[in-house]
């Protein structure tokens, strides 16, 4: 079976995507799709390589349940063409993975804006960074993330059963 690969990304892999990632994989594996997919996260710098996730982010998460134990890596090349899917948190990161793509015209990955599945959006195309702020921004990423991640899953599920 060809599993869809989910590659959700930022811009340190260790406050948003971290989290996405987490949130994902619980709903792939409660929807008992767990073979279906291959799910990671990356970040466009390689500030924080091989750290676990912020503090924070693991805190907001594991008060509703959800563990976040990824570690900290740049996107690679090798990643465009692994991944069918990857969500990317803000303009800047989609720009980046778009022209790592361009350079390599055999990947064909989606670079998506994750935002773009929230439906609480609003008008806005970005997931905030919070690295700079306070726990509440913390909070308001973790809605979003999981609104959006739950709207993402269920766009798939389609394609599923042709699988
Ligand atoms: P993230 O947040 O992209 O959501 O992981 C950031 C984490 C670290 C930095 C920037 C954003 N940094 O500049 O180190």
């Amino acid at each position: 079976m060809a599993q869809i690969g989910a590659l959700f990304v930022c811009l340190g892999n260790i406050c948003r995507s971290p989290v996405a990632e987490a949130l994902f994989r619980k709903k792939v594996n409660e929807a008992g799709l767990t073979d279906y997919f291959r799910i990671d996260s990356a970040g466009t710098g390689r500030w924080h390589e091989g750290e676990t996730a912020d503090g924070r982010s693991i805190s907001v998460a594991e008060k509703r349940g959800v563990k976040v134990d990824s570690r900290a890596r740049q996107i690679r090349p090798r990643d465009l063409f692994e991944f069918e899917y990857i969500l990317t948190m803000e303009k800047s990161v989609q720009e980046y993975v778009e022209k790592m793509a361009r350079s390599r015209t055999e990947a064909n990955p989606q670079v998506l804006l994750m935002r773009d599945f929230d439906p609480d959006a609003r008008g806005l195309d970005e997931v905030p960074d919070p690295y700079n702020g306070d726990m509440k921004d913390f909070e308001d990423m973790y809605e979003i993330l999981d609104r959006a991640t739950h709207a993402f899953l269920q766009s798939l599920l389609p394609q599923l059963k042709n699988r």
